[in-house]
């Protein structure tokens, strides 16, 4: 089932200044489904928070289409299940944690009762039950980001909208809120996070696009992502023998009394090279797509799409 739907939205912000126009968002397409955990990758004022604001009808689309469970973001019908925590969020001082909470909760018209637990339930949830009588003025950052977190989850949504969700948290903290999103998956919920943090999205996301200047440079899966699919590293008890493979296969790039690693031009011409290396008698341990790690993907996409443009 389709969650968002996103189709050729494109959005302008007019300045009415001499540098003009920006352009935040350039005919942007993607969908993201039930259950899955979306990554919003971009360097800054790549356009991640106002695709938020576009699809929760905080800013308008210049064009294209946006839509939330099926509702375009002009009906206030489709964030019904949605949970957002914004950027840089300022929540009305003068409240406590509770009173933010319990504010929230009666804008979805939650009940005294379901307010009431809920409201428990998610302070313990999020490490701030202690806290939850002081005024939001005397918060600290991260604690301001779990009761942000609290609140985005006050109505139970079936999406999550998390602008930097771990921004100003303590180690510990993150790895609090990995498992609180992890659980909110198991839920089969969906979740889509903005962050720099390219090692908490690597290890939580299915699924991420990146974003450069308003457009999606890429979407992909972090699987995808993260290994080289040409490159293999293959333990073998190679002593000292030499392998040589043709061009047409691929190229070997390093080889060791214990193995070597291979580039191939397609995938599947790991099998000659497995099979090359069983008709030479060696003993072959292991065979292993080549990783990187999302962070060095990430910045090889952007640096290819800006040596791309003219
Ligand atoms: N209200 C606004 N008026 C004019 N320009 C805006 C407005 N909001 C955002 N922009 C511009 O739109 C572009 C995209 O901004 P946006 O906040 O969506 O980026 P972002 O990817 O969330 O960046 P960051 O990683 O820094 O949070 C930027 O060039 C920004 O200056
Ligand atoms: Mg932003």
């Amino acid at each position: 089932m389709t969650v968002i739907d996103v189709q050729d939205l494109t959005k302008v912000y007019r300045t009415g200044m001499r540098k003009g126009d920006i352009v935040a968002l350039d005919s942007v397409s993607l969908s993201i489904g039930m259950g899955e955990i979306f990554g919003l990758l971009g360097p800054n004022g790549a356009g991640k928070t106002t695709l938020f604001k576009v699809l929760l009808g905080i800013t308008q689309a210049t064009s294209g289409e946006a839509s939330l469970f099926g509702r375009p973001p002009s009906d206030p019908k489709s964030r019904l299940q949605v949970g957002y925590l914004p950027e840089n969020h300022r929540f009305p001082f003068h409240l406590t944690g509770l009173g933010l909470l319990e504010f929230s909760a009666r804008m979805y018209g939650m009940s005294q009762s379901e307010i009431d637990q809920r409201s428990e339930e998610l302070l313990e949830l999020v490490g701030m039950a202690r806290w939850v009588d002081t005024k939001i003025s005397k918060y600290s950052k991260g604690m301001g980001q779990r009761i942000g977190l609290a609140q985005a989850m006050i109505s139970d949504p079936d999406v999550l909208l998390l602008d930097e969700p771990t921004d100003g948290v303590d180690p510990v903290g993150k790895i609090e809120i990995r498992k609180v999103l992890e659980r909110i998956r198991s839920d089969g919920k969906s979740i889509v996070l903005n962050s720099h943090l390219l090692s908490e999205v690597e290890s939580m996301a299915d699924r991420v696009a990146i974003l450069s200047k308003g457009r999606i440079i890429k979407i992909s899966s972090v699987e995808d992502l993260t290994s080289r699919k040409s490159q293999y590293d293959i333990e073998a008890d190679m002593g000292s023998r030499l392998i040589e493979i043709p061009p047409e296969i691929g190229k070997v790039v390093v080889v060791t009394a214990r193995g070597m690693t291979v580039e191939l031009t397609k995938r599947d011409n790991v099998n000659y090279v497995i099979d090359h290396l069983r008709m030479k008698k060696i003993s072959i341990y292991s065979v292993t797509p080549v990783k990187v790690s999302l962070e060095q993907s990430f910045i090889e996409t952007i640096t290819e799409d800006a040596e791309s443009q003219p």
